[in-house]
């Protein structure tokens, strides 16, 4: 049962990864609570929240697991991957390198997670277009190639952050 008493039929694991700064928690932040800050700080360890939502009739539970890109703050690997359904890879549009790490993400995660775990490729910072290093096509080729699902976000203005969680959840389904 949820905080509301309502009747929870799934709970479903989420976890995000990829480098420091991307705006891993500040979509969390945003999807959770509808939050941003600007000044937010690098994540150490582990955190979680939790949103209820409702699919298809059914009232589900998304827990969505957040650890540092830093690998000195990071937390045990094969904890943070254990029960997780589905994950979210996120890059920054305006750094290349984020880009270029994630085949890396991409690999840990196929060695610590379940084999049908549903991947969403996010490239986040959408807001700041003026100072994109990552074209779109070069993204969703590769998303193609892996086949993961696609999409580019902004946690600061808020677009596409409810349809990347609602794409990865209504796949797990
Ligand atoms: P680690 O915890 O170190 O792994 O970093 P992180 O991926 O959690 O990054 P975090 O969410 O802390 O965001 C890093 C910085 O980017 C902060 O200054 C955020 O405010 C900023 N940021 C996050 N998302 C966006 C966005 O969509 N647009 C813009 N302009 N800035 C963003
Ligand atoms: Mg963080």
């Amino acid at each position: 049962y949820g905080d509301g008493n309502q009747k929870i039929d799934y709970v479903f694991k989420v976890v995000l990864i990829g480098d420091s700064a991307v705006g891993k928690s500040q979509i969390l932040s945003r999807f959770a609570r509808n939050e941003f800050s600007l000044d937010s700080k690098a994540t150490i360890g582990v955190e979680f929240q939790t949103r209820t939502l409702v699919i298809q009739h059914k009232s589900v539970k998304a827990q969505i697991w957040d650890t540092a890109g830093q690998e000195r703050y990071r937390a045990v690997t094969s904890a943070y991957y254990r029960g997780a359904v589905g994950a979210m890879l996120v890059y920054d549009i305006t750094r290349r390198q984020s880009f270029d790490h994630i085949p890396r993400w991409l690999e840990e995660l196929r060695s610590h997670a379940d084999k049908n775990i549903v991947i969403i490729l996010v490239g986040n910072k959408t807001d700041l277009e003026n100072q994109r290093a990552v074209p779109t096509e070069d993204a969703k080729e590769f998303a193609q190639k892996e086949g993961l699902f696609f999409l580019e976000t902004s946690a600061l203005d808020s677009t596409n952050v409810e349809s990347a969680f609602l794409t990865v959840l209504t796949e797990i389904f």
